[in-house]
């Protein structure tokens, strides 16, 4: 029986699935995996599910071993891996789009919303026992309806979010290496530059992937350029933001506020963030539901499958390597 590693406990069915045709061993633990652990651990394997949190680079590829085919990870993004390692060696590596966009987009809106509404702040107030009175000029929070909604990267969760904008009649724009068409005329939506996206932007979220062109795509020029009354949201990767002039930004009144799913080095914040009352902060969830966290085992799963039994994966992110 071919052997299948899988770095951290996900949903059950996923690992009846897989016990069915494999050898499985699952990390118990309830943490990520150390890296001398992952090393350990991926050896003599032939498949390896994977979370965002396992660096998957030369040396865990070399760990495993020649016979390993595959990396699947458990996360639409895929920044833990070194491709060209991967390509080179001939290991397929594999992410799970698609089955996470909803709940992704509802998040930043739920970040969105909270945000400009105060409800972690008030929510914070009224436990810590500080409400004595309904007063008309107390937390006072932001218009939503008919503002203008940035979207730094249009692709499925950028767009998906885009969507679910209609209910607020939103002005939409957008920015991305790739112009949608068909998305402006249905959203009534304007494609524009990023000083344009920062300049009139009343919400801005962020949905680019972690590449090294997007790495700081917000940082203090950014925040210098973006409206007072601004609210900036990311649930893409903490690194797309400089978090350190995030902070400046947040403390200085630059923008008016952020909500956050994501940051530069998880699970650590940088100091100062957490004494902010204008920052909704929560801990990398945007995934974090039943149907979500069972669809991405599928596609994982699947994943593993097909290469295990020699076909093509559905989702590869280093499509170079089955040319070879
Ligand atoms: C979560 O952050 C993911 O990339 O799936």
């Amino acid at each position: 029986m071919k052997k299948v590693y899988i770095t951290r406990l996900i949903p059950e069915e996923t690992i009846a699935d897989l016990k069915k045709d494999f050898d499985v061993e699952v990390n118990m633990e309830d943490r990520a995996l150390t890296r001398e652990e992952l090393l350990a651990k991926v050896k003599g394997r032939d498949a390896v599910l994977s979370l965002m949190t396992d660096k998957i680079d030369g040396e865990v590829l070399d760990a495993a071993g020649p016979q390993c085919k595959i990396f699947a990870n458990y996360a639409v993004g895929y920044n833990n891996f070194d491709l060209a390692a991967a390509t080179k060696r001939g290991v397929i590596l594999t992410n799970t789009p698609g089955v996470l966009d909803d709940a992704t987009a509802t998040h930043a809106w739920a970040l969105l919303l909270a945000t400009a509404k105060r409800i972690a702040e008030g929510d914070k107030f009224v436990r810590d026992g500080k409400w004595k009175a309904w007063a008309p000029m107390f937390f006072i929070g932001l218009d939503v309806d008919g503002k203008t909604l940035g979207i730094a990267g249009l692709g499925r969760i950028g767009s998906n979010f885009a969507k679910k904008a209609v209910g607020f009649d939103m002005k939409i724009i957008y920015s991305d290496v790739n112009r949608n068409e068909a998305f402006e005329k249905k959203y009534n939506a304007r494609y524009v530059d990023k000083e344009t996206l920062l300049k009139e932007s009343d919400f801005l979220s962020l949905h680019v992937p972690l590449t090294p062109d997007t790495q700081h795509y917000i940082g203090e020029k950014e925040f210098k350029m973006m409206k007072k009354t601004a609210v900036l949201i990311n649930a893409s990767r903490g690194p797309v933001v400089d978090e350190k002039a995030l902070v400046k930004a947040l403390k200085e009144k630059q923008i008016w506020g952020a909500g956050l799913d994501v940051f530069e080095n998880e699970p650590a914040l940088e100091p100062g963030l957490t004494e902010l009352d204008n920052v909704v902060i929560v801990p990398h969830i945007a995934s974090a539901t039943p149907e979500t966290r069972i669809n991405m085992g599928k596609i994982a799963a699947g994943n593993i499958k097909k290469v295990l039994s020699g076909q093509a994966p559905d989702t590869c992110v280093n499509p170079d390597v089955l040319k070879k």
